[in-house]
């Protein structure tokens, strides 16, 4: 082993999910928050977890997102040795920014780095997904194709997976709304109807259609007109407090768009521009103070480049 790569850190970056039409499908990379985690190589076969500090979750390599993405990898290659892994959580499980897809994707890209980056970003997604299996239910990609990649991505297909990165438009910025309750996505995926009208229907796909075409085109107007949900919301926005009201409020004060960030219980709104990001931000504040609901406010720009690695 060479002793310069026997060690990682990692920036493993926070995510939106769905962004309003996009069910399952699109997703973006925040900036500002996400865990931090070291992962080094060890003598012993096979994935262990040494610590984990900031929220209580399984060290067992079974139950842990990180470590079961971290498996998925390694059936994958031949090696003589293992790797173990610290997770630094400062996203909050259940909170609907990918908190699970963080560690899932941090722990593959760092292994993957280790190693020499034998595999793919699209095969580091796959092995990420197997994370989130374990920790919402089912393989997911809207979550961890983000983080991986970097900036406005699209899940094409799961099956072959198929990923899309796409562009992005310089001045946007994101506000993170964060209630201190936990939405499990298990949960929030039980509320919603298994048919939908093929009139929302047509109007989902011409949102996901005209948002993929804003970006490309730089059109603030028509990314703005594409940010709805008329399938997912409607059932969701039931489960977050105060939800009608905090997207009045963003609206108003010049928001291009305001959305369930993934399951929630997060949401997230999209401003052009940091005076305005902040200025929501302040509004958001002083309607939830009252709520008397625990709550949490991040701002953040887009992050085109996904998770950082850096050799220790
Ligand atoms: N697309 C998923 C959902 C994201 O909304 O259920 C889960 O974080």
């Amino acid at each position: 082993m060479e002793e310069s790569n026997n060690k990682i850190e990692v920036f493993a970056p926070a995510t939106v999910a769905n962004l309003s039409c996009g069910f399952d499908v699109l997703g973006l990379c925040l900036d500002s928050v996400g865990d931090k985690m070291i992962i080094s190589k060890k003598n012993k076969k096979g994935i262990s977890i040494s610590k984990i500090k900031g929220f209580d979750l399984p060290l067992n390599p079974l139950e842990n997102a990180a470590s079961v993405a971290a498996m998925a990898l390694l059936k994958n290659i031949k090696i003589d040795y293992g790797f173990d892994i610290q997770i630094f959580k400062k996203i909050k499980p259940g909170s609907g920014i990918g908190s699970s897809a963080a560690s899932s994707a941090g722990a593959v890209v760092g292994i993957n780095k280790l190693l020499g980056n034998p595999f793919t970003k699209t095969e580091l997604i796959d092995f990420a997904r197997e994370g989130e299996r374990i920790a919402c239910g089912s393989p997911i990609a809207d979550n961890v194709t983000p983080a991986i990649l970097g900036g406005f991505t699209l899940v094409k297909s799961t099956n072959p997976l198929q990923v899309i990165s796409l562009p992005s438009i310089s001045e946007l910025h994101v506000v993170i709304l964060h209630p201190q309750i936990e939405v499990k996505t298990a949960d929030a995926r039980a509320v919603l109807p298994k048919k939908i009208l093929l009139k929302d229907a047509v109007t989902q796909w011409a949102n996901v259609g005209s948002l993929v075409s804003s970006l490309y085109t730089k059109d603030y107007d028509l990314f703005a007109s594409s940010l709805q949900d008329v399938v997912v919301e409607p059932y969701r926005s039931k489960l977050i407090p105060f939800f009608k009201e905090t997207k009045k409020i963003t609206l108003q004060n010049g928001a291009l768009g305001y959305g369930i960030s993934g399951s929630g219980p997060s949401t997230f709104t999209i401003c052009k521009g940091m005076e305005n990001a902040t200025l929501i931000k302040e509004e958001l504040h002083k309607f939830f103070m009252k709520t008397k609901i625990p709550f949490k406010i991040y701002i953040s720009k887009i992050n085109r480049k996904g998770i950082k690695t850096k050799m220790i």
